[in-house]
């Protein structure tokens, strides 16, 4: 028998997470896996199924709360989230997502609104987007012993300001300038980085050039670690679904199928059948009908 420990097979005894394990499955070429979560039970379900980390996104505005992109998103509706997520996962990584307006005001209120991710909300670390202009937000924030995670290319948050979601990185000079950034926020103490939605080379060619560990979307497999939002995976956000998405359910439909057969049998009265009724002994109820006859 091998004197190593024991490799559980059972996710839910997996230990927690931390930014260190990160770094050292990157170390080990080992490809770090992350899903978004916005509630218990998801969250629950993806911890138990033996993810490395948790992201509460601010994807949340569009996939749950039906906006038609992040901007409206609140902390406080971030928070409240994140505090259903962190009651659902044990063992992975929570990362809290700083949302728009949060973090780009003022260093003060990007450091006090990162600490409300940990302090109020059990997340263990935040994630914010942009490159250089966030850098000494982002010195701040790790110096007040926050992890930060950090968020180039296609940034949702300056949806307005990239004309769409479009990809980035595309030309000799902005994938420079995406190199550029990724060396800014490492040095700036990032302890990871997303890549979104840049040709799968240049995410290579970054996650190379970096010591910190690049989580991809739409960035190809030349990362060194992926993230998905979870309602895209599941098939449960109705709106589109983008070109770099692998759907592995398609649970809107699951969904609506139980909606409908549930509406059915109401209405033809299938249900509630005698199965799901609530019993009442014949002695109980001759002494009711007693008391009624009175
Ligand atoms: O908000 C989010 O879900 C994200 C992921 C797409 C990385 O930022």
């Amino acid at each position: 028998m091998s004197a190593a420990a024991p490799v559980s097979t059972n996710p839910s005894q997996h230990r927690k997470v931390t930014t260190l394990a990160f770094r050292q499955k990157k170390e080990r070429g080992e490809s770090i896996t992350m899903l978004t979560a916005y509630d218990y039970p998801t969250a629950l379900a993806i911890d138990q199924a033996g993810i490395d980390s948790i992201l509460v996104g601010d994807s949340l505005a569009m996939v749950v709360l039906g906006y038609e992109n992040t901007l409206p998103v609140t902390m406080d509706e971030m928070l409240h989230h994140a505090r259903a997520v962190s009651r659902g996962a044990n063992n992975a990584l929570l990362i809290g997502d700083m949302p728009f307006m949060s973090y780009q005001v003022s260093i003060e209120e990007a450091v006090r609104n990162a600490g409300r991710f940990l302090q109020e909300a059990g997340m263990d670390a935040i994630k914010l987007e942009g490159g250089r202009e966030r850098a000494d937000a982002i010195r701040a924030i790790v110096g007040a012993g926050i992890p930060v995670m950090g968020h180039l290319g296609l940034t949702p948050q300056s949806v307005h300001q990239l004309g769409g979601f479009r990809a980035q990185g595309k030309t000799a000079a902005a994938a420079k300038h995406l190199l550029e950034d990724a060396r800014i926020l490492e040095e700036a103490g990032c302890f990871s980085l997303v890549l979104e939605a840049v040709p799968a080379r240049l995410a290579e060619t970054i996650s190379k050039q970096i010591s910190i560990p690049t989580i991809g979307i739409g960035a190809g497999a030349g990362c060194d670690g992926q993230v998905l939002v979870t309602h895209d995976l599941l098939g449960l956000f109705d709106r589109f679904t983008p070109k770099f998405v692998k759907q592995y359910a398609n649970l809107h439909a699951a969904m609506k199928k139980a909606f409908t057969e549930y509406v059915d049998d109401v209405e033809t009265r299938r249900f509630p059948s005698n199965e799901h009724i609530i019993e009442m002994t014949d002695e109980e109820w001759e002494a009711f009908q007693e008391e009624i006859r009175k």
